[in-house]
């Protein structure tokens, strides 16, 4: 059809940032360890503990082997003996080889194994201690399950019984996607080790503890204007308590960057809100080099102590508020701080004496308490704002894109006078297209907007179109939303959380989505200034638009029974009564509360969040005329 735009070149709209649109790398669906982070050795330093997860010890991803008369026992105990007093346990070999044998542990690596080409050279380290006089010869291999040889294995000796670091390089002799790093040692005694570690050498740009550089070129490749991190509900979630003071250390808590700097032997770990151990070898020295290495503005979330996420708890400890108030000026001298200062000085003796130039921070996420966020927010704002005036402090809206938390948010934040507002949503495509006008009547003089999360879901191909179609909405109205970020950002296809995702990996391969192209062509291509113009002629809307639309509570718990989904011929696409305790067909949009099956109904579980559930996508109705009956019995 013809299809005309008009275009006034001759007036001016407003400016756009050269940051406007940014990434958004948030430690979820392994993102982090097994993803951008380029270690080969899943649970490095024996960290992965029952008391976090069911079926976790701290063998976790390790197996005993033996060779040629080889025999001894493995444990990972946390006692004195530890290599730091944040890195707990470690692993401690008792040999009892006969003559020739060897005994040890073997690492499977991430995904379907250790990864390695053929060609590439693999530095591999480990921290050591033995009782043995003599010292201890430790072979290092790696092969595949089956035995062959990926390389020439790699023969060092421990010697002495105070940790010290011992290193070398592997050069691969075959490439695989699953191999296995095996530590073998001879003779007896006591064999302590820790922090087994192996980094392809051409890890991104080179780095020391570096990134996996296909994962990295691709997000540089996007040329974004910031980078957000380090999540998400990882951000939050727990941050309302402390760390336990009697052992100074808290498994299970929120994300806190001086856990993440200095040494990576001395790193603490975490078990996460995702399901997942956190080594922290990607930490917030690696976020703002990266951040630098692909000329992106560097944006750290910090928690605010309370718990989102479903959670909903706040802090009621003035201290503890008042040290994370401090731990985010120290997090500010460490991005900025000269050299000679306290944390300016970790950054330079990290290997960065120059400032990184932090110029936007942002304070919780997704925080469903707008009453308690607010004063929380303001100490925050005011504590910064006191020692920084020009930086950008950044609040919240809460988890939806509408409804009383957010609207309660927005009224705090306009009365509070803040910098700009952090807002999320997940939304079907139909909604993006019927809501492209959303910021045309955003308050000009009022906050900034932030649209730190947002995707489009279940509209397969459509929703990447809906995005784009959506943008242009953000862009007409770069007076107001300044930073966008679409979410999330990674995704290990062996290890999901949360989909879509805007680029997919396994141990060896990583792809772009097309909603990855969108934001390419976008962020490749930012204008100056936005200049009118006005589209006429036949509009063709796109079809079909596959089920996104469905039964929708606010912030109360919702139960329905006898679900029917009638097409306008009258046909029956979907029905269902729950009696067999599946919900056919349908499902929730995750991470916004749950739905569940419960006594023949179907449930909201979370009486706080939004929740829709959707029609799946396998039944291509379209939803602008699909009619849903339902019994709504709580
Ligand atoms: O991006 C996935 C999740 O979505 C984030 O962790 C959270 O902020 C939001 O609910």
């Amino acid at each position: 059809p013809d299809y005309t735009i008009d275009v006034d070149t001759a007036a001016t709209g407003p400016a756009i940032d050269d940051t406007m649109y940014g990434v958004f790398f948030e430690d979820i669906n392994d993102a982090a360890d097994g993803g951008l982070y380029a270690e080969l050795v899943r649970n490095r330093s024996f960290e992965f503990l029952p008391a976090d997860r069911e079926g976790w010890n701290g063998l976790t991803g390790w197996g005993e082997t033996a060779l040629a008369g080889g025999a001894g026992t493995a444990a990972t105990p946390n006692d004195d003996a530890r290599l730091h007093e944040r890195n707990r346990t470690y692993l401690r070999l008792d040999l009892r080889n006969a003559a020739g044998g060897a005994y040890g542990v073997t690492n499977g690596g991430y995904g379907t194994g250790v990864a390695v080409a053929e060609g590439r050279k693999y530095d591999f380290s480990v921290w050591a201690r033995t009782t043995a006089k003599a010292g201890t010869p430790i072979t290092v291999r790696l092969a595949t399950a089956s035995g062959k040889a990926l390389a020439k294995p790699l023969v060092l000796r421990a010697e002495g019984d105070g940790w010290v670091k011992y290193e070398g390089t592997l050069t691969a002799t075959a490439t695989s996607d699953a191999g296995r790093l095996s530590v073998l040692a001879k003779g007896t005694g006591t064999l302590r080790l820790d922090m087994v570690s192996l980094f392809p050498q051409d890890t991104f740009m080179g780095r020391e503890n570096g990134l996996r550089k296909d994962l990295a070129e691709k997000i540089a490749a996007l040329d974004p204007g910031f980078v957000r991190f380090p999540g998400g509900c990882i951000v939050n979630v727990n941050s309302h308590y402390g760390y336990d003071e009697a052992s100074g250390w808290q498994r299970a808590r929120s994300y806190q960057w001086k856990d993440t700097v200095g040494p990576v032997e001395t790193r603490a770990t975490n078990a996460n809100f995702w399901g997942y151990n956190q080594s922290y070898g990607l930490g917030y020295f690696e976020y703002f080099q990266f951040a630098e290495d692909i000329g992106a503005m560097p944006l750290p979330v910090v928690p605010a102590l309370l718990t989102g996420c479903g959670q909903n708890r706040a802090t009621d400890d003035p201290a503890l508020l008042q040290r994370h108030i401090q731990d985010t000026l120290d997090l500010i001298e460490f991005a900025n701080g000269p050299a000679t200062s306290t944390w300016g000085q970790l950054r330079a003796d990290m290997g960065h004496p120059e400032p990184f130039g932090l110029t936007h921070i942002g304070v919780g996420n997704e925080e469903n308490l707008p009453r308690e966020y607010a004063p929380i927010f303001v100490q925050f704002r005011d504590a910064i704002k006191a020692e920084h005036p020009d930086m950008v402090v950044i609040s919240n809206s809460g988890p939806d894109d509408q409804g009383p938390v957010f609207e309660e948010h927005w009224a705090n934040n306009r009365a509070n006078d803040v910098d700009m507002v952090d807002e999320h949503y997940y939304n079907s495509p139909t909604w993006f297209l019927q809501n492209n006008d959303r910021y045309d009547a955003y308050d000009r003089n009022g906050p900034k907007v932030f649209l730190g999360e947002y995707a489009s879901q279940d509209g397969k191909l459509f929703n990447s179109l809906s995005e784009a179609a959506y943008m242009t909405g953000l862009e007409r109205n770069a007076d107001v939303v300044k930073l966008a970020s679409y979410a999330p950002l990674l995704a290990d296809v062996d290890n999901v959380q949360w989909r879509p995702d805007m680029i997919w990996f396994d141990n060896d391969e990583s792809w772009g989505s097309t909603s990855y192209e969108v934001q390419k062509l976008f962020m490749n291509n930012v204008g100056d200034h936005v200049v009118p113009s006005r589209a006429s002629g036949a509009v063709v809307q796109p079809e079909p638009i596959t089920g996104s639309v469905g039964l929708s509570t606010w912030a109360t718990a919702a139960r329905y029974d006898d679900v029917t989904v009638t097409a306008p011929d009258g046909s029956v696409l979907l029905a269902d009564d729950f009696e067999d305790g599946e919900a056919d067909g349908w499902r929730s949009l995750e991470g916004r509360g749950s739905w569940s099956v419960v006594d023949g109904a179907y449930e909201q579980s979370d009486a706080a969040a939004e929740n829709t559930m959707v029609v799946s996508p396998a039944v291509g109705a379209t939803d602008y005329d699909i009619t849903v009956k339902a019994t709504k019995t709580a």
